[in-house]
């Protein structure tokens, strides 16, 4: 992991920048405000027309009332010589005059006994009155009645000389209400009409400093600190947008910071590894380096005897042959290549690698290795060769430790997506402490070991995203194993 991409690491602990989700429309700001604005458009709006509606229609029947008892009034007046004098075409000129006004259905003058003397109806002239009302009506008429009756006596001196009777007819006043409903219900959907796209235009303007900022806050968890949002308005999104800018600005600080800290510890940890590397080789080819420049010295000198001089030779060749095996193990764990991934399946490799270290010398036929498949195939995703040395190192390993002899286990087992391989010896153990430090290079605690086989293993296994587990225990034994992505049969 370069520094960058560590400090980056550290700065956006959600790594790439995520895409704003995507909120439902009726879940969105700008519905909400929009439909309060509506609802509350509606409810007082509607309040407020059918208040004024409610108001006017009353005005409307209480004029239409107040001028049918005017009318019927004037015609007592204008009729009551001509009743006494049973005037019938004074009479007729009363009805007729009061026909000629606005709404009037019918006018009728009674005389006392119930006959028709002027009627606006001029059939019913002579004839007695048909059911008369008993008393002016007032509104609101029953049903769907559209006249209003008026009835006005007629009196002289306290008697009852006659009766005027006075039909108005309430359509123009109920097609008067109609349009004042309509131009109401008009009113009401202007009223929303405007109200809604205000409500818009402010949920636009409120939402797209939000959009803004979840842009800028999105750019911010991937990494990039400087983005900056316009501070706008000197409202409410004004002082949020200067408060996500102030954020940022310490964001982008500490990230800074956090980054040169980082780059300052990986530097100190680079040059302490090479240090702590530099020293184990130097320990390392020192003593055999010593001791052939010893040897040399002493094949020098004349009086050596030749038994002793091949003695010398053997050690040169031995010490040599150290340098050299100790310097091709570490090439091999400095030059650790990129694996190249192929599905393998472990069993035959294990069992392939098992055979070899058996016939391998330092085994001499005197470790038997058993070999447990739970499974029958497990395939993982791995580089054969890197792998092939890993079981080497990890199984000779064994065969080093089991000094006297025996039999190591070698388990490969594959479950819930995982393929666990363990090799397990009876040998001498190790203790906790020496546990804890066998995977660092150079660390051995055999006299012929370099200690780079445990080192190698691991590098090769963190390559393949895995790692080595070791349980020891002295005198009783160790289990040294590691877990890969198990590959589903096809
Ligand atoms: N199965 C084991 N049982 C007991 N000790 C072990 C076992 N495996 C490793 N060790 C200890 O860990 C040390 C480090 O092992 P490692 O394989 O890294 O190096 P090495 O075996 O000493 O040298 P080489 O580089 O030749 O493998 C060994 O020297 C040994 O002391
Ligand atoms: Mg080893």
């Amino acid at each position: 992991m370069s520094a960058e991409t560590a400090a980056r690491g550290l700065e956006t602990p959600g790594g790439l920048a995520r895409p704003a989700p995507r909120i439902s429309l009726f879940r969105t700001l700008r519905f909400r405000l929009i439909l309060s604005v509506a609802l509350v458009h509606v409810c007082l709006m509607g309040a407020f027309t059918w208040e004024s509606v409610q108001e006017q229609s009353q005005s409307v029947r209480e004029q239409l009332y107040n001028r049918g008892v005017s009318l019927s009034n004037l015609m007592v007046v204008a009729s009551t010589n001509a009743v006494l004098a049973e005037d019938l075409a004074a009479l007729a000129e009363v009805t007729e005059r009061v026909h000629r006004q606005p709404d009037v259905r019918y006018g009728e003058i009674v005389d006392a006994r119930g006959q028709v003397l002027a009627s606006t109806e001029p059939r019913s002239i002579g004839r007695p009155v048909g059911a008369m009302v008993a008393a002016s009506e007032r509104f609101p008429l029953p049903g769907d009645d559209q006249l209003l009756d008026l009835r006005e006596e007629v009196t002289v001196a306290g008697r009852r000389v006659g009766t005027v009777l006075l039909g108005l007819s309430t359509e123009s006043l109920d097609a008067a209400l109609r349009s004042t409903r309509n131009e109401g219900l008009l009113f009401i959907l202007l009223a929303l009409f405007i109200g809604s796209v205000a409500a818009w235009g402010l949920s636009l303007a409120l939402t797209r400093h939000l959009h803004e900022l979840t842009r800028a806050a999105g750019q911010i968890s991937a990494g990039d600190f400087s983005v900056r949002v316009a501070p706008g308005a000197r409202d409410e999104s004004g002082v949020l947008a200067r408060a996500f800018n102030a954020m940022a600005v310490s964001l982008e600080r500490t990230a800074r910071r956090a980054r040169q800290e980082h780059e300052k510890r990986t530097e100190a940890e680079r040059l302490a590894c090479v240090g702590e590397l530099s020293a184990s080789i130097a320990h390392e080819i020192r003593n055999p380096l010593a001791a052939i420049i010893n040897s040399v010295s002493l094949l020098d000198r004349e009086d050596l005897e030749r038994e002793d001089r091949g003695e010398v030779v053997d050690i040169i060749n031995s010490e040599t042959r150290r340098l050299q095996r100790t310097l091709n193990d570490f090439l091999d764990f400095a030059r650790i290549r990129e694996p190249q991934l192929a599905v393998v399946d472990l069993c035959p490799l294990v069992e392939e690698v098992a055979r070899l270290v058996e016939r391998d010398p330092q085994s001499q036929g005197r470790v038997r290795f058993r070999l447990r498949f739970l499974d029958g195939s497990c395939r993982a995703h791995i580089d054969a060769d890197q792998m092939r040395q890993v079981l080497w190192n990890l199984m000779l390993n064994a065969v080093q430790a089991m000094s006297g002899g025996g039999e190591v286990t070698v388990r490969v087992e594959c479950g819930d997506g995982r393929v666990q391989v363990s090799v397990v010896d009876a040998g001498c153990g190790m203790e906790e402490a020496f546990v804890g430090k066998v995977t660092k290079p150079f660390v051995t605690g055999r006299r012929s070991g370099t200690g780079l086989g445990l080192a190698i293993a691991q590098r090769v296994l963190m390559q393949h995203g895995s790692g080595l587990s070791i349980v020891s225990q002295p005198g009783v034994g160790t289990e040294v194993g590691f877990e890969l992505g198990a590959v589903g049969a096809e």
